[in-house]
């Protein structure tokens, strides 16, 4: 490890993570979400690990672009469709498929003089309130899109708010929404997110749309990762960079807000906000020092992070730290921050992006 820290994305785990998703859903297509630089693990790297998905789910055209540009063929499903004409452009341009969400993008489909015909998702909401029409406009917007010249394949698909709550009262009430009105349309439809691909089989339909489960995290809080056979693609690490030893009392980092109960051994690593690591993570969160569990105590600061390191014998200067990854899942790490997996990758996204371009410190694991 030349510099620090690393973020190593194993396309192996990847891969595997996909194969689970097909067993889950054996008989649905697989739209691979990569949107948000693929969660933070490299958008090209993710793609091309993930080639035996059926299709690539990302939110904005550019990011559609940066994959043709690098050679992706895939169907590329754009999640919140085009937001203007220049964008119907480029993406009748490179064969992108479009959702469409609201009548606003109908219009301009409708504008759309080319001879390109689109493949369209009809988004519908049926419980989110984010995206998509109601139920009452269905109808109305699915005869505009069937009538519209610009508009090829037309398929349905709706986005599902709690499916980690598995039995839940709100899932069950937006299939059931969902199942009345696609009934009607006989098109192929799109339902299920990681959680309702693991917890929701009613909710396959013909098409799935994994994300996190691709990047090897769990969407439930009572299910790990291991148990459902997914494996953490990303690992952010680092080095142990000082040790210290502070007796009972003393107060550690910034504003004094960790105390040692003992004397105790700290290892500082070289780890802070300013890297994604949050700051508002709490007192208590895991951390690998050498494959060995120790905690984050103090403040953590713009490029360093106190851990305790009492109980653990041997830490010197050089040791390897793991923030998450393997051996240490984000979904847990997440939790110390008040926030989940998706966030704790996405921090690190930018920093993802500069190392791919400038090729330095992001360690890939090709199989
Ligand atoms: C429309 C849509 N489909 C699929 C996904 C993938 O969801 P997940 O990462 O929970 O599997 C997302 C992610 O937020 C999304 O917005």
């Amino acid at each position: 490890m030349s510099r620090v820290p690393v973020i190593t994305v194993d396309a192996a785990a990847l891969r595997n993570n996909l194969a689970v998703v097909r067993r889950f859903a054996s008989r649905a297509r697989v739209i691979a979400a990569v949107k948000a630089n693929a969660y933070g693990h490299g958008l090209i790297h993710a793609a091309r690990a993930l080639a035996d998905a059926d299709a690539f789910g990302v939110a904005r055209v550019e990011e559609a672009l940066s994959l043709r540009a690098a050679g992706i063929k895939h169907p590329i499903v754009v999640l919140e469709g085009a937001f203007d004409a220049a964008q119907l452009d480029a993406a009748a341009g490179h064969d992108l498929q479009l959702v469409v969400h609201c009548f606003e993008q109908i219009a301009m489909l409708e504008q759309h003089a080319k001879s390109h015909r689109f493949a369209v998702w009809l988004k519908l909401d049926t419980g989110m309130n984010r995206l998509g029409f109601r139920l009452e406009e269905l109808a109305s917007a699915h005869s505009r899109l069937a009538g519209c010249a610009a508009v090829g394949t037309l398929r349905l698909l709706t986005h599902l708010a709690s499916a980690e709550d598995v039995g839940g009262a709100e899932t069950k009430m937006q299939l059931e929404r969902f199942r009345e009105s696609s009934a009607l349309l006989g098109l192929e439809c799109s339902i299920a997110n990681s959680a309702g691909i693991i917890g929701w089989p009613e909710a396959h339909a013909e098409w799935v749309r994994p994300g996190l489960m691709l990047y090897g995290a769990s969407p439930f809080a009572e299910r790990s990762a291991a148990d459902l056979g997914l494996l953490p693609a990303m690992t952010f690490a680092t080095r142990v960079i000082a040790v210290r030893n502070v007796a009972a009392g003393e107060a550690i980092g910034y504003n004094g807000i960790w105390r040692a109960q003992r004397r105790s051994r700290i290892a500082v690593v070289a780890v802070g906000y300013g890297d994604g690591y949050p700051r508002c993570m709490r007192a208590g969160a895991p951390a690998l020092i050498n494959g060995r569990e120790a905690s984050v105590v103090g403040r953590v600061s713009m490029d360093m992070t106190m851990l305790d390191a009492t109980d653990l014998p041997n830490v010197a200067v050089g040791d390897e730290v793991t923030l998450w990854g393997r051996g240490l899942p984000a979904e847990r790490v997440a939790r110390y921050a008040d926030t989940i997996a998706y966030e704790l990758f996405c921090r690190i996204a930018e920093r993802v992006r500069r190392e791919e371009a400038s090729g330095l410190t992001l360690r890939r694991i090709p199989s």
